[in-house]
């Protein structure tokens, strides 16, 4: 049987926890009908989980963090830890997005650090590499996206679920999108290079690409037809409820 597709909402630092919720809601009421045709998987702010968790618990839509510290506890003001995301219901984490990585000096190091820390409290991270556009431009694309997927990914078994995205900096709105054409080499070279990272029972399993950048209700199908992609991370399309249901609904 073939997998469900899963589509990733971030909504980044754009709502206020109570239109956080709003928009879940809004989400859950529209996809009450093809919810288990999907995954869906919303990703608030950090102090709007709870509140989004209040709409989704009870039903198949899933719960993201946006972030998560690379320590397990202690004293780090202002973090948040694994344990807690886990506490307020999330269930998937996306690490190593390139606003973080550009605007707040993100390393591969610290990204791994955060990718074991999910897995110990068993959060699916949702991993983030792509290049820019320097390095595309220069013929590194390649090589960016090959050091970010085996830095990151250090000392991770595979035995646990994992979401790799592949997302080129260049396309995220208001630039992009990327074409099909560009996206598949680069998905597949990502597989070929697990292939040598996992056993390949552990990575049919439990490791899914998808892909990220502009993504909406008119290219998503483009994407999902590419070999090996099975899902979308979705920034400013993910906004609005209309945008994001035909997201949904061209991805059954
Ligand atoms: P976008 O954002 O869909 O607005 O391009 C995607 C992302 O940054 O995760």
């Amino acid at each position: 049987m073939k997998q469900k597709n899963i589509i990733i909402a971030n909504w980044k630092m754009n709502l206020m926890p109570e239109e956080e919720a709003g928009l879940a809601r809004q989400i859950l009421k529209q996809q009450k009908n093809i919810l288990n045709k999907v995954e869906i998987v919303l990703c608030p702010s950090h102090v709007g989980l709870c509140h989004v968790n209040e709409i989704v618990r009870k039903t198949s839509i899933k719960l993201g963090a946006q972030d998560v510290a690379m320590k397990k506890q202690g004293s780090f003001t202002g973090e948040v830890s694994a344990m807690m995301l886990k506490e307020v219901g999330a269930t998937y984490c996306i690490v190593g997005h390139s606003e973080r990585r550009l605007s707040l000096n993100e390393t591969n190091e610290m990204i791994n650090k955060k990718v074991l820390t999910l897995l110990v409290e068993g959060i699916v991270p949702i991993l983030c590499i792509g290049e820019t556009y320097d390095q595309r431009s220069s013929g590194k694309s390649e090589l960016a996206v090959l050091n970010q997927l085996k830095s990151t990914l250090k000392q991770v078994s595979g035995k646990l679920p994992l979401i790799i995205t592949y997302e080129p900096v260049w396309a995220i709105s208001p630039n992009g999108p990327a074409s099909p054409e560009q996206v598949a080499p680069m998905v597949e070279l990502i597989y070929q290079t697990l292939i040598d990272m996992f056993p390949q029972d552990l990575l049919d399993e439990n490791i899914k690409i998808i892909y990220g950048g502009s993504v909406d209700g008119g290219n998503v199908k483009d994407y999902l037809d590419i070999p090996r992609v099975v899902g979308a991370l979705v920034g400013a399309a993910s906004l609005d409820v209309d945008r994001f249901g035909k997201i949904i609904k061209s991805s059954m």
